[in-house]
């Protein structure tokens, strides 16, 4: 038993912020960024929150699938940046949506987060227990990066992705891996604590991150994840028809193709366009390639994510 897609929608605030216009509050520019990252601009909420955003793909998804919300199982978000602590944001859509019989709780595992809640879905309804899901990806980075930082405020976007899948039978595969040790290469301690009996001190308040480090983990753990998933299967990267990546940094990308010995032809990307959205990076992608029609009935496609914690999954998906 697996799961499989049946339904996608996105959601991005309407504001559109380009490398020229963060080149007016930190020393950078447009070359810089698009020349390091591929990045040449991103979707800022000046009023979207995570709840918001999840919602409004969630609502898309169902929509696309052609599924009323009351018949929904199962709805999980994968997020790092909920403006609130509780009720958690799966709560919250399945309020705006009206998925009155639905189960709701987040899963928080960064960049990573979409597949790891894609993978829990799976094994409750491979399980039995359910027989649909919603699992959504949203992100409100803007919040929780320092707009004085020009090491990471220039990389990240905000916006939502939702897949509604159903029970299948079709191969679905995953790996996925957790390394609490390197959790100092990138980290954001969120919110101020209100205890009378605290006595710590509370800094690191924004996303901070050893850039060098993650780029270096990036490329090696998700080439190797994927071959060993592939190599599992008796595959090799040519026997797969897409690769939809986590979009973090276009050269990452551009270097596990190499690394795959795979023709970037075969990574669609939009880093370009929303920067890196964290845990909604790749189901915003799937549901772009989905509308271009690059989506096709037996094709193999290959899903892998890597964030905090640090945290990396790959996905191995026949449609
Ligand atoms: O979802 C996972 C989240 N994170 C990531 O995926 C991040 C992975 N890492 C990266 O994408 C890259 O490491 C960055 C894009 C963050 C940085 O690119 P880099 O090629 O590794 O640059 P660097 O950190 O080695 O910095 C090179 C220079 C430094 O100056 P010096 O020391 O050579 O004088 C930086 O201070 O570039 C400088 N720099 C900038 N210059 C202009 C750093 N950020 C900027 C900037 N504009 N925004």
């Amino acid at each position: 038993m697996s799961i499989r897609i049946k339904g996608t929608g996105s959601a991005l605030p309407l504001k559109t912020v380009t490398n020229n216009e963060l080149s007016r509050f930190v020393d950078t520019t447009d070359e810089w960024i698009i020349e390091r990252t591929g990045i040449e601009s991103r979707h800022i909420a000046t009023g979207e929150t995570v709840d918001m955003l999840a919602g409004e793909a969630a609502w898309k998804a169902l929509l696309d699938a052609g599924v009323d919300a009351d018949k929904i199982d199962l709805i999980i978000v994968a997020t790092c940046s909920a403006e609130q602590a509780l009720p958690c944001i799966a709560c919250q859509v399945q309020k705006h949506i009206g998925a009155v019989n639905a189960v709701a709780f987040d899963i928080n595992a960064a960049c990573a987060g979409f597949l790891f809640a894609m993978n829990t879905a799976d094994a409750y309804i491979s399980g039995g227990i359910y027989n649909n899901a919603l699992i959504i990806g949203a992100e409100v980075l803007s919040n929780i990066v320092n707009w004085s930082d020009r090491t990471t405020c220039i990389l990240f976007g905000d916006g939502a992705g939702a897949v509604y899948f159903e029970k299948d039978d079709r191969p679905l595969k995953f790996i996925q891996k957790s390394n609490g040790f390197k959790d100092d290469v990138l980290f954001c301690w969120q919110r101020d604590s209100v205890s009378v009996f605290y006595r710590g001190v509370q800094t690191y308040k924004y996303v901070t991150m050893d850039g060098r480090e993650v780029f270096r983990f990036a490329t090696r753990v998700v080439s190797e994840t994927i071959n060993e998933l592939l190599s599992n299967e008796g595959l090799t990267a040519d026997d797969i028809d897409l690769f939809i990546l986590h979009q973090a940094n276009l050269r990452i990308i551009e270097s596990i193709s190499k690394r795959l010995g795979v023709d970037m032809s075969k990574f669609p990307t939009n880093v370009e366009r929303l920067g890196n959205t964290s845990s909604a990076s790749i189901p915003l992608l799937v549901d772009e390639v989905r509308k271009e029609g690059r989506l096709k009935e037996g094709m193999r496609i290959v899903l892998s994510g890597f964030g905090a914690g640090l945290t990396y999954s790959a996905c191995l998906m026949e449609l």
